[in-house]
This record gives structure tokens, C-alpha cells and sequence, in this order.
């Protein structure tokens, strides 16, 4: 499978086959986390893998509930969500939230060094850069696990009741942050995914100023293509 082919297979699954995932099979998808662009050389990117289905256990204990569907709906509904197709998604999740967790082929707590408390005021963004760096390395994970046939879901911790009930569990010292769960396994047949349809690339994208968009003909050629045909992009850049 080439790169494009990864990307685009990737989608999040939170039901997961009952099958270990192969330790070869998971240092690859994690050297491939450690090799994601770093911030600094000294970086402290750490993998927690938890396979003690006891601890696991203990993980879920620090958020989970159960909830009937009728409270499930009702939490999502205060969310206010627009589209159909996310309502669908968050009804499907939530109650998976800690089952996701306990029965994934793997399960890895993303940490990372943070030395002053990462929600306080910040000066500027480059203060969250060990916090940007996890996640660039967790989409190359995701990749390189959609690779093997392999998919997952990160879950970030929803308190901060959480992540001290995490760092107690694990034995994760001040100084380190918890980043997210990442739960990693085979999909389960039934298993469905909500993303939603991209559309057309130009639709996100602004050329030289917000809001101006890049010109296209009508028969949807590349951006490239159809500025060769309308003679040049007006504008500062040529
Ligand atoms: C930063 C981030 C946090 C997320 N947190 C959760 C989470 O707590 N629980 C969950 O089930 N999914 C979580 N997701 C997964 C998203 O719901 C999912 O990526 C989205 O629905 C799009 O689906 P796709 O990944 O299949 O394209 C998270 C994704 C991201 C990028």
C-alpha cells in the first residue's frame, strides 16, 4: 500500500476484532510516531503500551459510566450538533468510549515532556509545541497502522480528574503529560466509521488572500491546469 492509499484508508474505528496485535507490527507503527518532526532534540515523546487487561480496567474506572440511551442522547443533543452525520457519530462513540479502550489489539498512552502545567496561560503557540508534536506523531501512526490493516482511535482525557487517576495508575511522573489513549486493533466485521465526504480539495483552499479562491474550469482539471488555461493567477505571486 503506497502512502496515498494509507491516508486514505484511514478512519477511525472504536470496535475492534478480539485479536492481539503483533509486537513487530506495533514497533513499527510506533517508530513511525517517534519519527514525525520534533521540536526539540531532546524531546520526551513516551509510549505507555497497556496490554494487562486489569490495568486497562483500572484506566476505564478513571471516566467511564454507564448510560442508558436515552442519557446518551441527551448529552448529545446539549452539544448541539449540526450535522446528522456527527450526531450519528458521537451517538455510536460515547457509550464505546471505555470499551474502545479494553478491547483493542493494542492500547498505548501518548505522553510527552511538559515541564510547567500545560493549560495555564500561554504567550504565544510555540509553547505548545511538545503538545503539536505528539499529534503530528499520532497521524503518522495512524498511517502507518492503516497500512498493515490496522486502525484506532485516540481518545484525549476529558478532565483533569482523568489524567491524574491516568498518571497515579501508570506511575506517570509531573513532568510528563498525558496526550491521549490510543486504542489500535483489526476492525470488527459490523464496525462502522462516520467521516465525512470531503468533497473537492479547492474548497478548503485560499490562494494569496482569505477568501479568494484558486481558479478551476468547468471540466474540474487541477488547480495547476486550469491557471495554464485562464492565463495566470491575478495576484502578488506569479
Ligand atoms: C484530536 C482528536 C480527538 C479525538 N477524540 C476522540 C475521543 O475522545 N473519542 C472518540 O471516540 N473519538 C475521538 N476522535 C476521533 C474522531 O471522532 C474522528 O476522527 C472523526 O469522527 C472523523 O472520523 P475519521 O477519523 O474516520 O475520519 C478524536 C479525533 C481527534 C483528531
Amino acid at each position: 500500500m503506497d502512502t496515498d492509499q494509507a491516508i486514505r484508508a484511514r478512519r477511525t474505528i472504536r470496535d475492534f476484532e478480539p485479536r492481539p496485535i503483533d509486537r513487530a507490527a506495533l514497533d513499527r507503527i510506533l517508530e513511525a510516531g517517534l519519527r514525525a518532526p520534533m521540536h526539540d532534540p531532546k524531546d520526551g515523546r513516551r509510549f505507555l503500551v497497556v496490554d494487562d487487561g486489569a490495568v486497562r480496567a483500572e484506566l476505564a474506572r478513571g471516566f467511564w459510566r454507564e448510560r442508558t440511551s436515552e442519557e446518551t442522547a441527551a448529552i448529545v443533543d446539549s452539544w448541539e450538533v449540526e450535522l446528522p452525520e456527527q450526531r450519528a457519530m458521537f451517538l455510536d462513540a460515547l457509550p464505546k468510549q471505555a470499551s474502545m479502550l479494553l478491547s483493542a489489539g493494542a492500547l498505548v498512552i501518548v505522553c510527552f515532556r511538559q515541564a510547567e502545567p500545560l493549560l495555564e496561560a500561554k504567550a504565544n503557540l510555540h509553547q505548545l509545541n511538545a503538545f503539536a508534536e505528539v499529534w503530528m506523531g499520532l497521524e503518522n501512526m495512524l498511517v502507518a497502522a492503516a497500512a498493515e490493516g490496522i486502525f484506532g482511535v485516540t481518545k484525549i482525557p476529558s478532565t483533569p480528574a482523568e489524567t491524574t487517576h491516568i498518571r497515579q495508575v501508570l506511575g506517570i511522573p509531573e513532568d510528563y503529560e498525558v496526550s491521549c489513549y490510543l486504542a489500535l486493533g483489526y476492525p470488527a466485521a459490523a464496525a462502522p466509521t462516520f467521516g465525512p465526504e470531503l468533497g473537492a480539495v479547492d474548497a478548503y483552499v485560499f490562494e494569496n488572500a482569505w477568501g479568494r479562491t484558486p481558479p478551476r474550469n468547468d471540466s474540474g482539471a487541477t488547480r495547476r491546469a486550469s491557471r495554464r488555461e485562464a492565463g495566470g493567477t491575478p495576484g502578488p505571486v506569479t
